[in-house]
């Protein structure tokens, strides 16, 4: 069976959400790390909650509450203009070093490549822009049907737009909860695990595991 699609989910996988710790080290002193990753958490916990009781709230909506959660527990006094560089700085995130590379391989053997995220496309859009890969990859958002990762309903969005079959799709995330959507749904799967995480107790074995994008030209 061959693949005829290659989907990448974007934060933590083709871009780096801590690359945010900078600007909250510069706004916080001594607080960037802990920020990035409170923030995270908490916005991935969120979009799931929003999901679990059918209640969506866009991406972009759901990181500021999130971060709005992480400065308050921190006991950090935020303005709007702190609020407003904070979240500038999800539009601007490093990508991964060897993804462009990567994609441009990819892109000359004729490959169908799509980013499909949880992320909006007013967030979406002007990264993907910004670093250089809107030649190489067409955008697609869970927004289009209000339906997040890891529900069954968000791949099904994602697979009726490929029109393939599921098993013709390689789905690659370095989030062990959107490799577990996936290959629940079908999806070959490719997780990216960057920060070399243990398989997650989930029943669920990836296709294929990498420590970045390069094993997918093995
Ligand atoms: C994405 C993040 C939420 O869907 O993993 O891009």
């Amino acid at each position: 069976m061959t693949i005829k699609a290659y989907v990448y989910d974007a934060y933590g996988t083709l871009f780096d959400v801590h690359s945010v710790s900078e600007k909250a080290e510069s706004e916080f002193k001594g607080y960037g790390k802990t920020i990035s990753e409170q923030w995270r958490k908490k916005q991935v916990e969120y979009f799931m909650l929003h999901q679990l009781t059918g209640n969506y709230k866009p991406f972009s909506e759901v990181t500021k509450n999130a971060l709005l959660y992480t400065l308050k527990n921190l006991s950090l006094q935020s303005n709007e203009d702190t609020l407003h560089s904070l979240m500038q700085s999800y539009l601007e995130l490093e990508v991964y070093e060897e993804v462009r590379a990567t994609l441009e391989t990819l892109q000359n053997q004729n490959k169908t490549q799509i980013i499909f995220s949880n992320g909006n496309y007013e967030m979406l859009n002007p990264l993907v822009e910004k670093r250089d890969l809107n030649h190489l990859l067409k955008v697609l958002s869970v927004d289009d049907v209000k339906q997040y990762k890891p529900a069954p309903a968000a791949y099904q969005y994602a697979l009726e737009t490929l029109g393939v079959e599921p098993y013709e799709v390689l789905f690659m995330s370095s989030n062990f909860w959107d490799i577990t959507g996936a290959s629940s749904f079908g999806f070959k799967t490719a997780w990216i695990n960057r920060a070399g995480f243990e398989i997650d107790e989930l029943g669920i074995k990836p296709d294929y595991i990498y420590k970045d994008l390069r094993g997918l030209l093995e």
